[in-house]
């Protein structure tokens, strides 16, 4: 969350910066800012609301410059307003700073540097580390030292980018616990908190780790740790286009990313079947196969969309594997003294990569002994690099902060390890395990199939639920998770109350809530249990409840029982909630449309929380 970038050249920085921010701003977007040095002096343009608003402001008063960084915002101490929106100056006047994370130490460091007679001008916890700099810039004149002394007082998490008016071709940036990344070109750098905003200049990047502290001039960069040791790194290639962070003829990130489906869950599973021998072939996972194959117990562990793939994976790994499972929230994880045993294998799911609960949750699972494994989307994040084995799930970046594509692809990637664990373990036979692999591959042409022909019975759906203050979202079995993930849908970019619930769990409450004017969404494909959600269905019809199914195509049966269906193509029952959740995230996108939100970018939230 927050989003940060930094450019040192011989460019004009300012339009650098803006499109940077733009292109980060669905990190956090409640205020935004940019400081420039223009002949050795900080300029600061800063302000609540989106970037857009921000760049109406530099434009009343553009003024070149070569170096600068910038920041656009999720609130976390002091509300969003134009005094508390980054980049900050210190009391000197001299130093600017844009930080992501949380500094947990703030109240301390403040009363301390107040009662030295140092004025602070915000509310933000941001402000007791620059203040703190600055007070350590007055006794060693050097920023990147001063930088070093300050950080090693600081509890807390942070990605930083700093500048001095007194050391005019120097910009700093230092990371722990929010991600940053350098982009390098001829005689030039980007930081930012995310390789979206470099990748347009350069796909040259080094990712940076937890305790480094990189120093950028127009000569070269420098990385040490917080101990003032020099370090190498790496310099990776970006692989994505910078045309699949853009819209591509779409109104908006959240609906070109649904319409990516077919292809995206097609990448997930690229060169992973292995056809013939009716399995998958998961290459990352090559260092824990053994660990794997033995495991008693498995744990999953995310957060949000990310969790109910995990519950998908519970439900498809106990089935088909035969191994228990258990998936936890991973904000709770850490803090209930679970039991991790060392023959335990623990999945951490992540898009981002970078979500502060479950990287907290895999490394307690760490530390306790057990193989951790990542499922994660974005290529060198933190989970990724912090687990000992994983799985990419190549679904590209995903822009919308409501997440669709990502869901999709960590299911095709749970039900890949499903099939390869079962053939492994003996639970699936060869047989099997061929039609599986078969199923596999027809899954990115039905999503296509639901994209092509249901678009309208969903616009016609979502006009007649927009009005709605609540919507209830039953499901069994696979689709119980389906279920979970329709509502979260709806409830975060259309703001209409939501809850999903197994079917059957319904008459144990939630009952009292229908009339004839709560819409409920079954998720009902012919699946084992599909007479018992038929019976769920006539409980709701006899409450006068507005039914609304998703089906499978010839079913005639609940559709003479329902205000609206959605027909889907059928597939094998753990595959369901790849297609399933096709319409769901349509419904919620033509809702909130409707509603007239901001699809992409909805109140209060952001992606990739790195908060805990
Ligand atoms: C929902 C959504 C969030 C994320 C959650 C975990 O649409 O995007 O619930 O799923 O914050 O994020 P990752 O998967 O990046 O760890």
């Amino acid at each position: 969350m927050c989003g940060l970038v930094g450019y040192i050249g011989e460019r004009d920085v300012t339009p650098i910066l803006l499109d940077g921010l733009k292109r980060l701003e669905y990190r956090g977007y409640d205020s935004a800012g940019i400081a420039t040095l223009v002949n050795s002096h900080v300029e600061i343009v800063k302000r609540a609301g989106k970037v857009n608003d921000l760049e109406n402001l530099v434009a009343l008063n553009p003024k070149p410059a070569t170096i600068g960084l910038g920041h656009t915002r999720w609130a976390t101490h002091g509300e969003p307003s134009d005094k508390n929106a980054h980049p900050h100056i210190d009391h000197t006047g001299t130093i600017t700073l844009a930080h992501n994370g949380i500094i947990e130490n703030y109240a301390a460091i403040r009363q301390r540097l107040q009662r030295d007679g140092v004025e602070f001008t915000t509310d933000t916890d941001t402000e007791s580390l620059l203040q703190l700099i600055s007070a350590f810039y007055d006794i060693t004149g050097n920023l990147e030292d001063a930088v070093r002394f300050a950080l090693s007082e600081i509890d807390g998490t942070y990605g930083i980018i700093v500048m001095s008016s007194k050391e005019p071709e120097k910009l700093i940036a230092a990371r722990m616990g929010s991600p940053l990344a350098l982009g390098i070109n001829d005689g030039e750098y980007i930081v930012a908190s995310d390789a979206s905003a470099i990748v347009g200049h350069t796909r040259q990047v080094i990712f940076l780790e937890d305790g480094n502290i990189a120093t950028l001039t127009r000569e070269g960069y420098e990385i040490k740790t917080i101990y003032d040791e020099k370090i190498e790194h790496k310099v990776t290639e970006i692989t994505f286009d910078i045309e699949q962070i853009e819209k591509g003829g779409y109104d908006h990130f959240m609906l070109k990313e649904i319409h990516e489906q077919p292809q995206t869950v097609l990448d997930s599973m690229r060169g992973r079947i292995l056809k013939n021998h009716g399995t998958a072939k998961l290459g990352g996972l090559r260092d824990v196969m053994n660990a794997l194959n033995s495991a008693q117990r498995i744990l999953i562990t995310a957060c949000g969309t990310s969790w109910h793939a995990g519950l998908v994976g519970e439900y498809m790994l106990e089935q088909y594997a035969r191994i228990p499972v258990e998936v936890e929230y991973a904000s709770e994880f850490r803090y209930r003294s679970p039991i991790i045993r060392h023959d335990d294998v623990v999945i951490a799911i992540s898009q981002s990569g970078e979500t502060a609960d479950t990287l907290a949750a895999l490394r307690e699972a760490k530390l306790q002994g057990a193989s951790v494994i990542g499922i994660c989307n974005v290529v060198g994040s933190t989970i990724a690099r912090e687990t000992h084995a994983g799985v990419y799930t190549h679904a590209g970046p995903e822009i919308g902060v409501a997440s669709t594509k990502a869901f999709t692809s960590q299911l095709a990637v749970l039900s890949l390890l499903t099939l390869m664990l079962g053939r492994n373990r003996g639970f699936i036979s060869l047989e099997q395990g061929v039609e599986i692999a078969k199923e596999f591959e027809a899954i990115p042409g039905k999503i296509q199939q639901i994209l092509d022909e249901n678009i309208s019975e969903i616009k016609t759906i979502a006009d007649s639920i927009t009005e709605s203050t609540n919507v209830l979202y039953l499901g069994r079995g696979y689709n119980f998770p389906t279920a979970l993930e329709g509502a979260l849908k709806l409830k975060e970019i259309s703001y209409i109350h939501a809850e999903g619930y197994p079917a059957a769990e319904m008459k144990h409450g939630p009952i009292a809530l229908i009339d004839e004017n709560m819409p409920v969404i079954f998720i009902a494909p012919q699946d084992k249990i599909h007479e018992k959600v038929i019976s769920n269905i006539e409980e709701v019809r006899a409450r006068k409840g507005r039914v609304i199914a998703i089906v499978n195509h010839d079913d005639e049966q609940i559709e003479s029982l329902c205000e609206h269906v959605i027909k889907i193509p059928p597939t094998t029952d753990f595959l369901t909630p790849m297609l399933t959740i096709i319409p769901l995230q349509l419904l919620s996108y033509y809702v909130a449309v409707n509603r007239n939100c901001d699809v992409d970018q909805p109140r209060n939230l952001a992606k990739s929380v790195t908060v805990e």
